[in-house]
């Protein structure tokens, strides 16, 4: 007898020119100064560049990406976010399992980041995987030169 596995509810994929509404839905919803349509659709014609969305099985809907650059051995994220009705889900938490393989598929030697100091859900988050702290840019943000804290997680 057959045994068929029942699908998973939600998959990772690359970001496709169409999901740009709806990644931009996201974006507007969890940042303070939100990123233009234009850095969204630079990011996908640049070589080094990755953009990730998790989709909704059933529909297909976006509820979350990463954007992140693939530069010599590092794996750097830039941007992570989810739905605010999709949240505490689990989709940063496969989205950054996703990353990691990627890092070690690349054979990377680390995953950096920088994450704003008041931000503690997202340092939670990045500390439930062994990223540690290793420095501070002081002034990072532009729009309130909030400091940055620069995260890293060390592949080997
Ligand atoms: C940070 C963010 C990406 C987390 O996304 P998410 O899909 O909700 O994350 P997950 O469901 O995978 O949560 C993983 C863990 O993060 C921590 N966390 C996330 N949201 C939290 C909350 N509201 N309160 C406490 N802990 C939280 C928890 O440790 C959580 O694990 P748990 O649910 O088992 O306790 C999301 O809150 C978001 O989009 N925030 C706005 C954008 C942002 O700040 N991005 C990070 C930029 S550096």
């Amino acid at each position: 007898m057959a045994i068929s596995k029942a699908p998973q509810p939600f998959f990772i994929s690359t970001m496709e020119g169409s999901d740009i509404d709806a990644v931009m839905e996201i974006e507007r919803l969890s940042f303070r100064a939100p990123w233009s349509r234009n850095v969204f659709l630079e990011e996908l014609e640049r070589e080094w560049a990755r953009v990730d969305v998790v989709r909704d099985t059933a529909d297909g809907s976006v509820v979350a990406f990463a954007n992140y650059w693939l530069v010599a051995d590092e794996l750097h994220i830039l941007n992570i976010a989810t739905h605010p009705r999709q949240r505490r889900l689990g989709h940063a938490t496969r989205l950054l399992s996703h990353m990691v393989e990627v890092a070690r598929a690349g054979a990377c030697r680390c995953l950096t980041l920088e994450v704003r100091r008041s931000n503690a859900l997202a340092q939670r988050l990045y500390g439930r995987f062994a990223f540690r702290a290793v420095g501070l840019r002081p002034n990072y943000y532009a729009d309130d030169q909030e400091d940055a804290i620069v995260m890293l997680l060390e592949m080997f």
